[in-house]
Parts: C-alpha cells; sequence; structure tokens
C-alpha cells in the first residue's frame, strides 16, 4: 500500500485567519471586565502546552477520568453499541479514543476539533497504525453550532455508515468549558447528531465534579507553570489574529475556584498599566485589570444527569473513581 493510500480524508470547515477582523473577539476584549473565549487556547502551540497539562502531577482528571475507563470500560462496553461511528469532540491528539478502539470496535472515527493543522497531523499518524479503519478528521468549531454538515454525511454515505448507530465521545469535561446554558445547546445539537444516525447511539461524556478548593486550584496552577504558559499563550494566538501588540511576559496568570459559580476561572491579569493596540483599535488596561480567558464547571451527578435529559437523552447512566472526583456518563439518545 503506498503512504498515500493512508491518508484520512479530512474537511476544514474552520479557517484560523490571521487579519480578518475576528468582531466577537474584539468585542470581547473591549468590554469591562474583558474576555477572550476559551476556543483561542488552542492554535497549535496551544494544543501542545494542553496536552503537557494532562501529563502534570496537579492536573487529575486525564488520569481520573483514564482510571474511570480502565475500571468499567467493559461495563459501558455493554450499553454502547459497537460497529459504530465514533465522534469525537475536541479530538486534539486522538489518543483518549484511540484507546477505546479495541473495546469499542467502530466501524469509522470521526475526530472533530477547532486545531486544524494539529488535528490534521495527529489523524494522519493514527490512520498510518489503523489502515483498517475508516478516519475522516473535520476541522471546525462546534462551540457555537455541532452538526456533520454535508461533507461528512456523505462521506459516511459513500461508505455504507449512513444508517449506523452514532456514538458521540467527548471526554475531558470540555463541556465543564461552557455556561450552563451554552452546554444545554450543544447536547441538544449533540443529541440531533446522534438521533440522525441509527437506532442505539449517544453519548459518552466526561464531567469533572466539585470536590476540595485546594485539589480545584492547584490542577489549574500547577508549581511548573505550564497552565500558565497555556493561558499567556492565548495572547501570543490573539497577536497573531487580529495583530495585537500584546506583551505576554506582562500579564500574570491568575486561577480561582468560584464557589457560588461551581466554577474554576481563569483570568491574566496585567502586570502594570498598559494599552495594547490591534489593527484597528486599542484598549488601555490598568494594573491588575483582568482578562478572563476561561470558566471550567465542576458538576454535581443529579445535575449533569438532568442537564442530558433537558437536552433530550433518554437513559442516563453514570461511573465515577472512588473519590468521586470524576464521571463517565453514557446517554442514550
Ligand atoms: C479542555 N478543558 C476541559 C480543560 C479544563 O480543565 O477546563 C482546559 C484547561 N484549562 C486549564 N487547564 C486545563
Amino acid at each position: 500500500m503506498r503512504a498515500t493510500d493512508l491518508a484520512p480524508r479530512f474537511v476544514q470547515l474552520h479557517q484560523p485567519s490571521p487579519g480578518l477582523s475576528h468582531p466577537a473577539l474584539i468585542e470581547g476584549l473591549m468590554q469591562t471586565p474583558a474576555h477572550v473565549s476559551p476556543k483561542y487556547f488552542y492554535d497549535a502551540l496551544g494544543s501542545r502546552l494542553f496536552d503537557a497539562i494532562t501529563e502534570l502531577p496537579e492536573y487529575y482528571p486525564t488520569r481520573t477520568e483514564a482510571a474511570v475507563f480502565a475500571q468499567h470500560g467493559t461495563e459501558m462496553a455493554r450499553h454502547v453499541p459497537s460497529d459504530a461511528v465514533l465522534i469525537d469532540l475536541g479530538a486534539g491528539s486522538c489518543a483518549k479514543a484511540a484507546r477505546l478502539f479495541p473495546v469499542l470496535q467502530p466501524c469509522a472515527y470521526v475526530p472533530v476539533d477547532i486545531s486544524v493543522d494539529y488535528l490534521r497531523d495527529t489523524l494522519a499518524a493514527l490512520q498510518q497504525r489503523q489502515p483498517e479503519l475508516p478516519m475522516l478528521g473535520l476541522g471546525m468549531d462546534f462551540s457555537s453550532r455541532f452538526d456533520l454538515g454535508p461533507l461528512a454525511c456523505d462521506w459516511l454515505a459513500d461508505r455504507g455508515f449512513a444508517q449506523q448507530a452514532r456514538v458521540v465521545f467527548y471526554p475531558g469535561s470540555s463541556i465543564g468549558n461552557f455556561l450552563p446554558h451554552e452546554a444545554l445547546a450543544l447536547l441538544c445539537q449533540v443529541h440531533a447528531v446522534c438521533q440522525a444516525g441509527g437506532a442505539g447511539g449517544g453519548l459518552l461524556i466526561g464531567v469533572d465534579r466539585i470536590k476540595p478548593r485546594a485539589a480545584l486550584e492547584s490542577a489549574y496552577d500547577d508549581a511548573l507553570g505550564v497552565t500558565a504558559a497555556f493561558n499567556r499563550n492565548l495572547l501570543r494566538h490573539v497577536n497573531h489574529l487580529i495583530g495585537a501588540n500584546f506583551m505576554p511576559a506582562a500579564w500574570q496568570h491568575a486561577a480561582f475556584f468560584n464557589e457560588d459559580e461551581s466554577r474554576i476561572e481563569m483570568h491574566l491579569q496585567a502586570i502594570g498599566a498598559q494599552t495594547v493596540r490591534w489593527c484597528g483599535g486599542e484598549r488601555r488596561f490598568d494594573d491588575g485589570e483582568r482578562v478572563h480567558t476561561e470558566n471550567s464547571y465542576k458538576w454535581a451527578p443529579e445535575a449533569f444527569a438532568a442537564l442530558l435529559r433537558e437536552a433530550g437523552f433518554g437513559d442516563v447512566l453514570h461511573w465515577s473513581d472512588p473519590k468521586g472526583w470524576f464521571s463517565v456518563f453514557w446517554a442514550s439518545a
């Protein structure tokens, strides 16, 4: 087989476009307090920094979720259909889904990620290792709207997979990066995508839970400063997109648990007063003024199960680790 035969099909619906106006990004920068969507963390470097975060001793979600899968995977496989189209939301390195291939035996793999170049590279490497599994990469920003779109649906139909069950895999508690009403909207769209496939489909999703403040705060402010670098890298990415002149070294990483809102908040705090300019605009920041860069909601399992039902899912099952720090839900469509 020639190497080109093993190249996965890739559909790029998201164009990271330097030089364009990015009105929502600029509107967020102009507000008081300023905010930038966490989706801007994920340029190629940001995706790699996030992978490094998942290796940190303080960042418990990734290994706790992996332990839940290791402990309960066999039981999960009794509910999650095999031979399904596995749709991996926010796939990143594709590593988590690839670990499930032997258990779930999907008929096709469709990873979706906003970090287009990173996904293209990781998927090409995965396809080399698993040449027999049909793969379609979707480079798209699903934070405002998620559906598979006509190109992906045609790709599935051409391979005879239009009537296969669809399993959406959304691990890592990335759902926590949405405000609750946005999370509900996304889950409704995921439900519609599952329902458009054959019977038996659903959502397999990892959700981080409320736990003692110290454990939460150190996970988002690690001793090595990797999370701080991840947070500051957002400014580099913003500079690239809108021609801004943020100086990452002039911003301090801040992360704390907001108990009333049940969320970790990440901010960047100005070290000294400064004026930041970009193509067509500018903004003055006072010393200590913050840019809000991320929320990471921590859910009680009952509240998240209720959200899944509100989004239209039927049976909801849930597995956790012995400390009750992280949950994996299977919600049938
Ligand atoms: C991707 N997401 C689930 C991570 C989280 O924990 O909210 C992003 C992250 N931010 C800082 N560390 C990790």
